[in-house]
């Protein structure tokens, strides 16, 4: 059983993935943690389209191939896509802020936790941060308005070596008062 910070460590972009197709029940467990994410106000603006379907996957990498540095998601099994959906806050603080104001923050914590649940189960995953957004609207039936949080390449990581993280320096960026 591993630590949280042990999983912290062996999260790290994968790009690049094995044949070995990824089970349906690995994928349900990341969704899962993702639906579990903290939000503002509890207001969970989010919803996940998982694809699976070996068709509709090599699709979404084709969309997602704005960078040449990203045709290794050729290789990707399956997608996790966070929707952005409405946040319905508080009364009380829907008088100041805008719905919206907590959900980038919110859609960026249940990404993390869709690959810090990938890394668990032993996937590899990669966020994406380029894609043709209207085109993967068309494919899968998404209202061509609704912002994405995210796009998540996943599989099994053809080289599970951990690499050492390039991360400014604890002191740096630390301070305990
Ligand atoms: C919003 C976002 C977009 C990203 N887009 C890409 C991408 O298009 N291609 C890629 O290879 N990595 C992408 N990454 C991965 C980052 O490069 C990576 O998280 C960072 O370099 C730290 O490395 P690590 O994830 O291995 O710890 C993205 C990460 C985030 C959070």
């Amino acid at each position: 059983m591993s630590t949280f910070l042990e999983i912290c460590k062996k999260r790290q972009s994968c790009r690049g993935f094995s044949e070995k197709p990824v089970e349906h029940d690995k994928l349900v467990q990341c969704v899962e943690a993702g639906r579990l994410t903290h939000s503002g106000c509890n207001s969970q603006p989010w919803s996940f389209i998982v694809v699976e379907s070996p068709e509709i996957v090599g699709q979404i990498a084709q969309y997602a191939q704005q960078l040449k540095q990203n045709a290794w998601l050729n290789t990707t099994k399956a997608f996790v896509i966070i929707l952005e959906e409405h946040a319905v806050l508080n009364p009380v603080l829907s008088c100041f802020i805008d719905s919206q104001y907590f959900a980038k923050g919110d859609l960026g914590s249940a990404s993390a936790y869709v690959c810090l649940e990938a890394a668990a189960q032993g996937l590899g995953s990669c966020i994406i941060g380029l894609y043709d957004r209207k085109k993967i609207c068309e494919l899968l039936n998404i209202p061509i308005e609704k912002q994405f949080g995210s796009v998540i390449a996943l599989g099994y990581p053809l080289d599970d070596t951990i690499r050492t993280k390039n991360r400014k320096a604890f002191e740096d960026i630390v301070r305990f008062v």
